[in-house]
């Protein structure tokens, strides 16, 4: 019997599951999570840009079990502490436009040497005798200093961050949410949030070159409220790291997994940008988000009630075979990726797809050379999350740096 969860199910053959989902239910009610999911490529895409249907502050509402509106209401930007993920036009085109402020193409290229020097620097304890883990060793740790950087937090305190963004994980996605945040977690997410306060009120009166000023200088009437700041600033030290983490690590598990293609991306550097966007469509560190339907609606004879959440699988959209062809189960990072979903669509499209991708290229660029022809893969062991999809550990054996 076709059975599928989006808290419950995860590992190896999850997309054997949804290839089930799309042929035999394509609008597929879970009863656990009391979500209806939609798995075609089709559904997922226009309701990622329907928001007029589709509002996401079920994004707070099923992770969370935070307040969200209900029927043609919609949770208000005051409501919503700078979550920018679960606010809806017309408040989320406000919000947007202040806090796209800092992540111009000009804030992002400045990025670029920071990014090189942290990779360069992560890689070179790497010492060739013993096998490197390319997860805790690069790519649990490259986002986490970037962000933590980009934001203008302690840098001191970038490990406690990573830790706190797999609390975070746990709980909304993983093991821990029955269970929830332990007592020292949580205080830490209150340190956390008191924290960037702090230094929030700081640059009121001292301004700096970093993304907490930018978001509290006022442009006009356009400014957030100290609230929305911390808000976001916590969103973005979350939504920011393990994901960064999973699509290094997913990229190279994909070219362990297909050593023809690591040897041409070796050969040939430019095809790093085609390998990211593959790896994004064929195994997404984001598998689904979440709605709810503004009215009641119909889905291929499925009706649907207004006030219904809906799972919408990003990692399966990606693979409909409806919209890639045949070959959608291939990794083949030569097709025409334009119009994956692996970071969203529409008006809510992910704010930080460019550092993604600089920070993914750069571990790639740095990386590849020095993996062994003969690298070991230790058996796959799944990240603590239903979400986000990724890998504990990537075992490979390198080559040692001086013979680079
Ligand atoms: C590979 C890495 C990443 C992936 C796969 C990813 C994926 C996504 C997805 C799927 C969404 C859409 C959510 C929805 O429609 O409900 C999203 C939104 C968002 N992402 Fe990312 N993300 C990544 C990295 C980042 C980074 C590095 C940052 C920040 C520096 C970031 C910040 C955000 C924010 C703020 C939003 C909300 C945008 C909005 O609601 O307007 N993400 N991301």
């Amino acid at each position: 019997m076709l059975q599928y969860d989006p808290f419950v199910t995860s590992g190896t053959d999850l997309y054997a599951l949804y290839e089930r989902l799309r042929d035999e239910a394509p609008v597929y009610w879970a009863d656990g999570t009391q979500t209806y999911v939609f798995s075609r490529y089709d559904d997922v895409a226009s309701a990622l840009a329907d928001t007029d249907t589709f509002s996401s502050d079920a994004m707070r509402g099923v992770l969370m079990g935070a307040p969200t509106g209900s029927g043609e209401q919609r949770l208000p930007r005051s409501e919503a502490s700078g979550m920018l993920v679960a606010v809806d036009p017309p408040d989320h085109s406000e919000l947007r436009r202040i806090v796209s402020r800092g992540f111009t193409p000009r804030k992002m290229a400045a990025w670029h040497d920071y990014i090189d020097q942290t990779v360069r620097a992560l890689l070179a304890e790497a010492s060739g005798d013993e096998p490197f883990d390319v997860v805790s060793g690069l790519a649990a740790k490259l986002p986490v200093r970037v962000i933590t950087e980009l934001v203008g937090a302690d840098p001191a305190d970038a490990d406690r961050f990573r830790a706190w963004a797999d609390a975070m994980t746990r709980v909304m996605s993983g093991s821990a949410r029955t269970s929830g945040l332990q007592a020292g977690e949580a205080l830490a997410m209150f340190q956390l949030a008191d924290d960037l306060g702090h230094r929030i009120d700081d640059r009121a009166e001292n301004p700096r070159d970093d993304l907490l000023t930018t978001l509290v200088r006022a442009h006009g009437e356009d400014v957030l409220s100290r609230e929305e700041a911390v808000g976001f600033a916590a969103l973005l030290l979350f939504a920011g790291t393990e994901t960064s983490t999973n699509l290094i690590g997913n990229a190279v598990a994909a070219l362990l997994a297909h050593p023809i293609e690591l040897e041409r991306v070796r050969e040939d550097e430019g095809r790093i940008g085609q390998v990211i966007e593959e790896t994004l469509r064929w195994d997404p560190p984001v598998q689904y988000v979440f709605r709810r339907t503004m009215r009641a609606i119909e889905r291929h004879g499925v009706q649907l009630p207004a006030d219904a959440n809906v799972t919408l699988l990003l990692g399966s959209a990606n693979r409909d075979p409806r919209r890639w062809g045949d070959d959608a189960d291939l990794f083949d990072p030569d097709r025409d990726t334009a119009g994956h979903v692996g970071f969203g669509f529409g008006p809510h499209f992910c704010l930080g797809a460019a550092l993604a991708r600089a920070e993914t290229a750069s571990a790639l660029e740095h990386l590849l050379p020095r993996i062994d022809r003969g690298a070991a893969v230790g058996d796959a062991e799944w990240i603590d999350s239903m979400q986000f999809r990724g890998r504990r550990r990537l075992q490979v054996a390198m080559a040692a740096i001086a013979e680079f």
